[in-house]
């Protein structure tokens, strides 16, 4: 690949591959067998992004299956979103591109939900830092956080560098938390999540062993990796009884971090603004869950929706929720479905005053990129605020 006997963009993308695993003294490239690819929304990736996407579609093929994290808008309904045209059609060229290279255009930051989904013990190359955190630790997959060009980089060779994450002497739990509270809702693992997180990097450690927790849904998981990702950048966690290398390396000794109801609390409030006005209310980050768009139907049905309403999904999951009738439900009431995108990537900086969200995560962004005021709430609560 390196001589260029498979072509440019292979050849490129080894040269990038050999250079990440010569800085990180990898011994060997492994095969990976599925690749999540970040970088996707024009609003993040502009002219010089596209440029290098162009070059690599012009003989680049992926050899693995391969999806793309969350665009910058709704591919089918970007209108009704607010979404400008000459933003759709940029969009539309940086998919192109990646069409272009065989790569599955579904854009969705939960592929595991919708068909790209490892194995335990895999090795793949992800992008997208709550996927990376789900992966490594609810599927027990293996990868590194990857950027743009090494994730694409993946694709096109099949290969990753044999360093980091991929090796187990680097998957042992660092520091034990104990949860002496219980934890429910997407909400609430999402303060957990921003506490843990915090709470790593004070201490400069990479992974927890998380106890007292005695049980967690996917969606529950979906939002704590989503929110220990932005707040610690985790990528590996063990929690006892529920991820499946929590008993696989030695238990962590030396260090135990108490989290109590008191702490939950105390999150939840920094996770809310003063005096805000919402206008805006999304429910998705991560990307909704088939599950959770039936409970969203059933709680909006025969109510009206007063304020902007997302529900940001990934498409296959929505064509789920559009058989089963929810989509019907969710859409008389006035509520929108934002699909391939969420309230992050999309273009929407300053567009309203305060956001109300479940997901820990969604309240960083909401804040950092978006300039919103943001409160977070469970689905209900989110629910009832939007219907108010
Ligand atoms: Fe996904 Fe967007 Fe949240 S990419 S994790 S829905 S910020």
């Amino acid at each position: 690949m390196l001589n260029g006997k498979y072509g440019k963009a292979t050849q490129k993308s080894m040269e990038i591959l050999t250079t990440l695993g010569e800085i990180f003294n990898a011994e060997c490239m492994v095969d990976v067998s599925s690749v999540q690819i970040a970088g996707v929304s024009y609003d993040n990736l502009d002219e010089a992004g596209l440029e290098f996407l162009n070059e690599m579609a012009e003989d680049g093929k992926v050899r693995v299956l391969t999806t793309l994290n969350p665009a910058g808008m709704d591919r089918e309904n970007w209108q009704a979103l607010g979404i400008k045209e000459d933003f759709a059609i940029n969009q539309n060229r940086v998919i192109d591109a990646y069409a272009k290279m065989g790569i599955i255009t579904t854009c969705s930051c939960t592929p595991y939900l919708i068909g790209n989904l490892p194995n335990y013990g895999q090795h793949i190359a992800w992008a997208e830092s709550s996927a990376v955190c789900f992966s490594n630790s609810v599927i027990g997959a293996k990868t590194n956080r990857e950027g743009g060009p090494s994730a694409l980089s993946a694709a096109l060779t099949g290969k990753t560098p044999k360093y980091g994450y991929h090796l187990d002497e680097n998957r042992h739990g660092q520091v034990i938390f104990r949860v002496n509270s219980l934890v429910k809702g997407t909400d609430e693992f999402g303060v957990l999540g921003k506490i843990i997180g915090d709470k790593l990097i004070e201490l400069g450690k990479n992974i927890p062993y998380i106890t007292g927790v005695p049980s967690a849904s996917v969606e529950e998981l979906k939002s704590f990796c989503a929110s220990i990702a932005t707040y610690g950048g985790t990528a590996l966690f063990h929690m006892e009884g529920i991820t499946p290398e929590f008993n696989k390396y030695p238990k962590p000794s030396n260090i135990i971090i108490e989290i109590n109801k008191k702490d939950l609390e105390k999150t939840r409030v920094e996770l809310t603004d003063d005096d805000i006005e919402i206008d805006f209310v999304s429910i998705g980050c991560p990307h909704a869950s088939i599950h959770e768009i039936a409970h969203i139907a059933d709680l909006l049905k025969d109510k009206k929706v007063k304020k902007e309403f997302w529900i940001t999904t990934a498409r296959p999951t929505k064509k789920i929720a559009d058989e089963a009738g929810y989509s019907k439900i969710i859409e008389n009431a006035g509520a929108k479905f934002a699909a391939d995108t969420c309230c992050v990537v999309a273009p929407i900086k300053a567009r309203f005053k305060g956001i109300m969200v479940d997901s820990a995560k969604a309240c960083y962004y909401g804040r950092a990129k978006n300039k919103f005021k943001v409160k977070i709430g469970s689905i209900e609560k989110c629910i009832e605020e939007a219907t108010k």
